[in-house]
This record gives C-alpha cells, sequence and structure tokens, in this order.
C-alpha cells in the first residue's frame, strides 16, 4: 500500500477484524488448541506465520485470551513493521498479565496462570526461505497468500505435513467497489486489478492449487473488507490524517491509503486518462472528507489440512 506501512496496518486492524469469517476462526483456533469447547489446553504447537506485519493475529489472539502455548515464528521481509509488532505484542501481553521475557529478538509470552508459555521467534527474512528450512504444525498467512505464486503458497502450505494445517485468511479475490457508484469506477478498478498476478483472483487461484494438490480447503468462505462513514459529513475533519469521526477507528486512514495506492497504480498503468483520474480522486476523497464513501474488497478465508 501508499504510506506508512506501519500505519496501514495498524488502521486495518478493525476492518480486518470485522471481515474475518467465523468458521475459518473456528477451525484456526481448534486446530491451535484454544477454541471454544476446548477444555483442556492442547499439545504445544509450532506455528510459521509468513508475512506477519505488526503481529495483528497474534495480538487478536493475545487478547481474545486464546494465546496456544508452544513456538510461532513470526516472519515478514519488512524489518520495521516485524519490530514494531514485536514492540506492541510485548507491551500488550504486559498489560494483559502475561509474564513477559524479551531474549534477544525473541519473546517468551507466559500465562497469567503462568501454566503454559507460547515463544515467539521473529525472523526479517522471506518466508519462503524460513519455511524451506523446517516443518511446523501450521502455516499461517493473513492478507499474505494473494502475494505470492499460487505454487509458493502450496509448498508453504506443504511445511505443515504430514497431518498439520494452512490457514489463510483475508485473501483478496479480485473484487473492488467504492460506493456510491462512479462513472469512472469501471476504468479505474479494471485498470487496478490489471496491475495484479491474475487479475487479483489470488483466493480462487490459490485454492483451486490446493485442491488440485490433494489438500483442498476444509474451509473457503467469504470475508470481505467493508468500510462505511456515517456520511454526516458537516462535522467531518480531515479525514486523510485524523479519522475516527465520520468513520470508525482509524479506518478513514485505511480508506486514504486504499485511494492513494489505487491512484498510484492506476497512474503508473498508464491505462485511465489523467484527467478521468483526477476527478475520479477529487471526488472519491471528497466524499471520504464527509463521510460518504464507502469501500468493499472481495476477499477469501482458506482453511485446511495438509496430509
Ligand atoms: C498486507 S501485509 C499483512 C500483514 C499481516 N499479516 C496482517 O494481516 O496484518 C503483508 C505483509 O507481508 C510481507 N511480505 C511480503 N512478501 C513477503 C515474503 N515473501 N516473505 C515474508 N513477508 C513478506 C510484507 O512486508 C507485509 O508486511
Amino acid at each position: 500500500m501508499e504510506g506508512d506501512d506501519v500505519a496501514y496496518l495498524e488502521a486495518a486492524r478493525t476492518v480486518d477484524e470485522r471481515a474475518h469469517s467465523d468458521a475459518a476462526t473456528r477451525a484456526f483456533r481448534a486446530a491451535l488448541g484454544v477454541g471454544e469447547g476446548v477444555d483442556a489446553e492442547g499439545d504445544p504447537v509450532c506455528v510459521l506465520e509468513a508475512g506477519a506485519g505488526t503481529c495483528g493475529l497474534l495480538r487478536r489472539l493475545l487478547a481474545d485470551g486464546a494465546l496456544p502455548a508452544g513456538e510461532w515464528v513470526a516472519v515478514d521481509t519488512d524489518e520495521r513493521v516485524l519490530s514494531a509488532g514485536r514492540d506492541l505484542l510485548r507491551e500488550e501481553a504486559h498489560a494483559a498479565g502475561y509474564g513477559v521475557d524479551a531474549g534477544g529478538v525473541g519473546l517468551r509470552l507466559g500465562s497469567p496462570d503462568q501454566e503454559a508459555a507460547l515463544r515467539v521467534r521473529f525472523e526479517t527474512r522471506d518466508a519462503r526461505d524460513v519455511a524451506s528450512e523446517g516443518t511446523f504444525d501450521g502455516v499461517v498467512g493473513r492478507s499474505f497468500a494473494d502475494l505470492l505464486a499460487p505454487d509458493d503458497v502450496l509448498a508453504l502450505a506443504r511445511t505443515a505435513a504430514p497431518d498439520g494445517w494452512y490457514h489463510l485468511p483475508l485473501t483478496f479475490d479480485g473484487e473492488t467497489r467504492f460506493e456510491p457508484s462512479h462513472p469512472a469506477d469501471g476504468a479505474v478498478v479494471d485498470a487496478f486489478h490489471a496491475t495484479m498476478r491474475n487479475r487479483g483472483r489470488a483466493a480462487t487461484r490459490v485454492a483451486e492449487t490446493l485442491r488440485e494438490a490433494g489438500t483442498p480447503p476444509a474451509v473457503d468462505a467469504r470475508s470481505d473488507w467493508t468500510v462505511r462513514g456515517r456520511g454526516d459529513g458537516d462535522d467531518a475533519r480531515d479525514a486523510g490524517t485524523s479519522g475516527g469521526v465520520v468513520y470508525p477507528a482509524d479506518e478513514a486512514t485505511f480508506l486514504r491509503i486504499v485511494l492513494d495506492t489505487v491512484v498510484a497504480s492506476v497512474r503508473d498503468a498508464g491505462a485511465v486518462g489523467d484527467a478521468t483520474l483526477s476527478a475520479w480522486e477529487t471526488e472519491r476523497t471528497e466524499q471520504l472528507r464527509r463521510g460518504e464513501l464507502g469501500y468493499v474488497a472481495g476477499n477469501r478465508d482458506l482453511f485446511g489440512r495438509v496430509p
């Protein structure tokens, strides 16, 4: 995305959390041994998280009291986002009463009753390299599988063989909609999707590849990002920087970064005339300021077993 990646990932958190499908979340947490209805602590697990970013998914498990015991390898090629994630995870675990030991670049999070601990290792590397060096009980990649070729996603999932699982929530699937509609939407959105591999249909292609390889998703559920404002523009502040007045949490910042990203990629591709693109951007920016801009991106949550 265009802009500060830490700011973008943090602004996306409430949007991400609203989007997750219950079915995939349930399957994922059951695999971790922390799901509803799981009475006893499960066996310790060893999880690879590819493209962990600011550790939003792990921080959600922490906030829900659903951290598993075992080892979590959080991998991201971007040192800055990963170290922001480490700091946030440490602060939030401390505030939640966990015993936190920070050794080297890792963290050991001891549960408040001290009965279980999760060791989190942070690796600033390509997840494909880390995956090729080990085996894991499970592989997680949130808003990540659309960044790799489907065969690379399959190779990642296979590091959980035999008897492991993969969880690929919020995998983009090539649908983008802005509201209210604008005459240039078709041209802008088509040009944006054309800059992506397979026109952005990543979840469809990844699911096909996993199916053909004998590791079909057991859960394949929609998990669209949906953002809508209150639309009472009179008291709107500058939505590009402050957020929080006409959109929930920091979602105005999220939308600002999405708009900037769409405009920059379409401009680079040169597929839409400058005047049309500028008029579209001006109108969308004004709608954002007034809290009238809506946005939907089609994602899917894929969860499956790796025999
Ligand atoms: C859209 S962000 C998602 C972050 C996080 N999973 C979340 O849901 O908040 C994708 C992340 O993948 C990282 N990334 C991209 N390619 C990667 C690769 N080959 N190996 C590891 N990380 C990668 C990026 O640096 C970025 O932080």
